[in-house]
């Protein structure tokens, strides 16, 4: 079935955090399709699992033991895949780390290395991979690796202000690279993998029916041609659904003066935007000042008959 897509066969492409979860299924599947892999993990010994793996059922893989946070390694990951075949046509940017905490709960040390790996980590990985590409002269796509979570969720704050970083660089390398034949896209993802057993509320939106290979087909289809003149796409997939994430977008009214002061945006606030405000996050938590208005329970009991 995967083989059907458009030209993908023998295009070389790297998969980060290939050692196990999502970034192995991605690659397993990625080499069914006839796709030459690089797979990449910092855990080298994981990562030449799942190249030993792929080459023992008939397809072409390598490992990569490089980390994403070093922008050498990242250089050289993206080397390792042209010296080995020839060029590098796609990158998964899908290494990635996660953990739940409150913000007063932080812990730095986590936070910094969060954003080490979720966002350096992808830029590095990307702009090495992005002037290669265009080196080589002939295109190629970038499926980045977004989180539902980007919207905003509880507990998850750097995880999602991470993977929100993910989904800005996607629209904006979209524009930059739509000249130069690169089509940059994400995908939210969601399934039971490590990142999953270890929070409860994960646990309970994700049964283990929810493989990582589930996922998998929308990957490779991003990166084949049949995915042509797509680009700068937010694309979730938890399993059964598949959907376009809405982007953000500058809302209207948008008001004009020559300058705000104190007192004209209280104004704006109180005579305007207060029926404007946004429902925020993921779960879509109305504002206090709106929440009165659209509580279901009336503040003053409704006279009946
Ligand atoms: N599992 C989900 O439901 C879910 C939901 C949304 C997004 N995601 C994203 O999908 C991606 C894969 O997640 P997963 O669930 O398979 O997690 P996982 O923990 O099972 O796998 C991630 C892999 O990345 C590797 N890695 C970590 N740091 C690295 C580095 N510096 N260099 C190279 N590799 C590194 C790890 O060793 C690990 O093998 C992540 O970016 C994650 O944020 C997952």
């Amino acid at each position: 079935m995967s083989m059907q897509l458009a030209g993908l066969k023998d295009r070389a492409v790297v998969v980060t955090g290939a050692g196990r979860g999502l970034g192995e299924a991605f690659a397993t599947h990625l080499a069914h399709a006839g796709v030459r892999v690089v797979a990449n993990d910092v855990d080298a010994e994981l990562a030449e699992r799942t190249a030993a793996n792929i080459r023992a059922h008939g397809g072409q893989a390598v490992a990569s033991g490089h980390t994403v946070t070093d922008p050498a390694e990242a250089q050289a990951l993206v080397q390792r895949c042209v010296d080995e075949f020839g060029a590098i046509d796609g990158l998964v940017n899908n290494a990635g780390l996660n953990y739940e905490a409150l913000p007063w709960e932080e812990n730095l040390d986590e936070v910094r290395e969060l954003v080490e790996v979720n966002v350096l980590g992808v830029m590095y990985t990307g702009i090495a991979a992005v002037k290669t590409m265009v080196e080589q002269g002939r295109g190629g796509a970038i499926v980045n690796v977004s989180s539902g979570a980007s919207l905003g969720q509880r507990k998850l704050g750097v995880y999602s202000a991470s993977k929100g970083a993910v989904a800005s660089l996607t629209y904006s390398w979209a524009l930059d690279l739509e000249e130069v034949g690169i089509r940059v896209n994400a995908i939210c993802p969601l399934a039971h993998t490590r990142m999953v057993w270890k929070s409860e509320r994960s646990l309970r939106s994700c049964p283990p029916d929810r493989t990582p290979s589930r996922i998998a087909p929308l990957v490779l289809f991003l990166l084949s041609d049949d995915a042509e003149g797509i680009t700068g796409q937010l694309v979730r997939c938890n399993g059964p659904q598949l959907h376009i994430v809405g982007q953000p977008y500058l809302k209207s009214p948008i008001l004009e003066r020559q300058t705000w002061d104190t007192e004209t945006v209280r104004r704006a606030f109180d005579e305007v935007f207060s029926a404007h405000l946004e429902p925020y996050g993921l779960e879509k938590r109305v504002p206090p000042r709106l929440r009165k208005w659209t509580d279901s329970a009336p503040h003053t009991p409704l006279r009946t008959a």
